[in-house]
């Protein structure tokens, strides 16, 4: 097929109220919107503003009032259980609406939040849903965060009530979830008035009374709830995100823009049609999870897969092949570090060649820079097209895509294609100017964002608008660097922040500086990327300690991993820390730390002009030769 990408995109651009409006008619709405994009207020855009909508309602009784009762709706695939549950898509509709009733039941009403904070299980989706039917707020706490990580979103929040479980189950290992809750709570300086607690026969959790319900118990009588219709303008859920302190980011998503996005995104970039199988291989947690295991499948009518597994270990690097081809799965989306993982355990692909595959269609992946190495091999081994494509928790949907429904354009492994319609992605210098192609500057999106986008952070428009919108006027800032070369392809390289990705995930260094900082033998101290061959990249943590420390060193670092596993959570993978003399500085006293990167990875580097005392990265060289850096 010829690819329509460039006429598609020539629309948007053309009229994109009209091209929002007719994207929109795909939707159910209880009343249409007065104002496709309403910019009265000036730098916070909002979409459909006027509209009415059930976010709910569109994925669930929707799909039931046009034929798809029985059709699965979620297949629940957890081979640490020895599991495997389909839900058509009227049970789920049933379970959702007995667990809106529930939440009705225990005082929540419309605008009120709720923390869910659960394992990967189809209850922690039900959860989501049912808030969405009754005009709740959710928020998903990924469970590889720990107590304080929890807490700092128990606060932030503010959650009427919490969802959670008695346990999650990693490789090998149960995790006790109730612990972290309890602590998480007590920690918090809100309080929720009750927890509803999933309880699963692997480890039972002891409930406090008062204020710990059981799932079953409540869900045995309950009384389910119709839908509840919203402003397309009300917020759907709340995703906390790393930003460049320890408080995470409160990315709000609203019902009506996210739902048309979406909506759109399954066929325009995804292609994949209605009845099809599709399988995020992501965690409810993350933002894939949110958009593309929960919502765009179920928005447009698909079967979406919820894994409780990993690539690899569970029991072997050929789970996702045997999903693949037990469920019928059409396209697979994960991160790139899942496949490293997989060639490292199965470099010849003989696990793959165990399978029939022949459902399958497309590879998608994102969530972190892909390799071309790591491209190749999948693209080989597979024989389907792997499309790299990059966004982020703020924008809920892709930026960057080789949109495959519009008609593939040709793949460049290393960039994620070209800018998705609805984004009008630029490359600036520092002082605001755009660069010619092939120049590495920060990425930008021309305001308005597309709908599906954060229209604000929760209770903060201000931070909202110094995070995002101060730096270039008139446009979003990534916090990526990147650039676009004569093709307009986009070439995303790395973060212009201090965020960096571990294994798929987002992570603050300035966050792990945080909790290093916090050690009553540090002094100062410096947290960095550095490449690992199969995460991607893993965390870094140089530590000065205090005059007249005479503790052994080893003792500190094993105190100070355990600090970040404990505050942070393992999610952090913060495995690697060591005592050193002097950190490197400017003169203005700015710790260099990309200049410690660049050391660490074995990449060329120029010594500063503004460094205080060049003799310093001579000591830091021998601290990380002695730890085995460059690898
Ligand atoms: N609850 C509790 N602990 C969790 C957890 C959860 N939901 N998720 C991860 N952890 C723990 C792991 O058990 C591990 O603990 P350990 O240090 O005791 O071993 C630690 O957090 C790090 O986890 P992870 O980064 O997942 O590393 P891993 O070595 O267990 O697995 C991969 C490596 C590559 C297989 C795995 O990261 C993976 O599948 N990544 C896919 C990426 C992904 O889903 N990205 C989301 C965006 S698309
Ligand atoms: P998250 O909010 O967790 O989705 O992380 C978003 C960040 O991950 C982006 O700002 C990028 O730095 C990085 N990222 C995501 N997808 C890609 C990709 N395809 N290529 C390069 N970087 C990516």
């Amino acid at each position: 097929m010829k690819s329509t990408y460039d006429e598609v995109y020539a629309r948007w651009q053309d009229d994109p109220e009209g091209f929002w409006a007719d994207a929109a008619e795909a939707v159910h709405w209880y009343k249409k919107w007065d104002k496709v994009l309403d910019a009265s207020r000036p730098r916070f855009y909002r979409w459909f503003s006027g509209g009415v909508v059930n976010t709910c309602y569109n994925a669930l009784d929707r799909q039931v009032a046009n034929g798809r009762a029985e059709q699965p709706a979620l297949i629940y695939d957890s081979p640490v259980t020895q599991t495997i549950k389909v839900f058509s898509y009227r049970d789920l509709l049933d379970e959702v609406s007995r667990f809106a009733g529930v939440l009705q039941r225990q005082g929540a009403r419309k605008g009120d939040r709720v923390i869910i904070y659960m394992p990967m299980v189809p209850e922690a989706a039900i959860a989501m849903l049912a808030c969405a039917r009754v005009g709740l707020v959710h928020s998903v706490v990924f469970g590889g965060f720990a107590a304080h990580e929890l807490a700092s979103r128990i606060s932030d929040a503010r959650p009427r009530l919490i969802v959670s479980a008695s346990c999650g189950l990693e490789v090998g290992r149960v995790v006790p979830y109730k612990p972290l809750l309890d602590k998480g709570i007590e920690i918090a300086s809100a309080k929720p008035e009750r927890c509803i607690v999933l309880q699963r026969p692997e480890e039972r959790a002891p409930m406090i009374a008062g204020r710990d319900l059981d799932w079953s118990e409540l869900m045995a009588d309950a009384k389910p709830a119709e839908c509840v219709p919203v402003a397309a303008t009300d917020p759907l859920y709340i995703l906390y995100t790393s930003g460049t302190t320890g408080m995470p980011k409160g990315v709000v998503r609203d019902n009506g823009g996210h739902l048309v996005a979406l909506n759109w995104s399954m066929k325009n970039v995804y292609n994949i049609e209605p009845g099809e199988v599709f399988w995020a291989a992501s965690d409810l947690g993350w933002a894939v999870g949110h958009s593309y295991i929960v919502y765009g499948p179920l928005f447009n009518g698909n079967t979406t897969v919820l894994y409780e597994g990993k690539p690899v270990g569970t029991p072997d690097p050929g789970a996702f092949w045997r999903l693949i081809s037990q469920h019928g799965v059409r396209a697979l989306f994960t991160a790139p570090t899942a496949f490293r993982a997989i060639k490292r355990e199965d470099p010849d692909g003989e696990y793959i060649r165990k399978y029939d595959l022949s459902s399958f269609r497309t590879l998608f992946l994102a969530g972190e820079r892909c390799d071309p190495a790591t491209l190749l091999w999948a693209e080989q081994q597979l024989g389907v097209p792997v499309i790299d494509h990059w966004w982020q928790t703020e924008t809920g949907w892709p930026m960057g895509a080789n949109c495959v429904g519009l008609g593939m354009l040709p793949v460049k492994p290393g960039s994620c294609t070209k800018p998705v319609p609805g984004y009008d992605v630029r490359v600036l210098s520092a002082d605001g100017r755009e660069v010619p192609a092939g120049q590495i500057g920060n990425i930008v999106v021309r305001l308005p964002l597309p709908p599906g986008c954060l229209p604000t952070l929760w209770n903060n428009d201000e931070g909202y608008q110094r995070s995002y919108l101060d730096t270039y006027p008139g446009y979003y800032l990534t916090a990526d660097a990147g650039y676009k070369d004569e093709d307009g392809y986009l070439w995303i390289m790395s973060r212009t922040d201090d965020i960096i990705n571990v294994a798929g995930h987002r992570l603050s260094t300035g966050a792990m500086e945080e909790v290093l900082a916090s050690h009553p033998d540090v002094a100062e101290c410096a947290v960095l990327g550095v490449a690992d061959e199969i995460k991607g990249e893993i965390p870094l943590g140089l530590v000065v300690l205090k005059a007249g420390v005479r503790r052994p060193y080893d003792e500190i670092v094993r105190e100070l991993i355990e600090m970040v596993r404990e505050r942070i959570g393992p999610v952090a993978s913060f495995k690697v820390a060591t005592v050193v003399k002097r950190l490197p500085k400017t003169r203005s006293g700015k710790i260099l730390r990309g200049t410690i990167k660049r050391i660490a990875d074995g990449v060329e580097y120029r010594i500063p002009p503004t460094i205080d005392d060049p003799a310093i990265l001579n000591e830091i060289t021998a601290d990380l030769a002695a730890l085995g850096y460059p690898r």
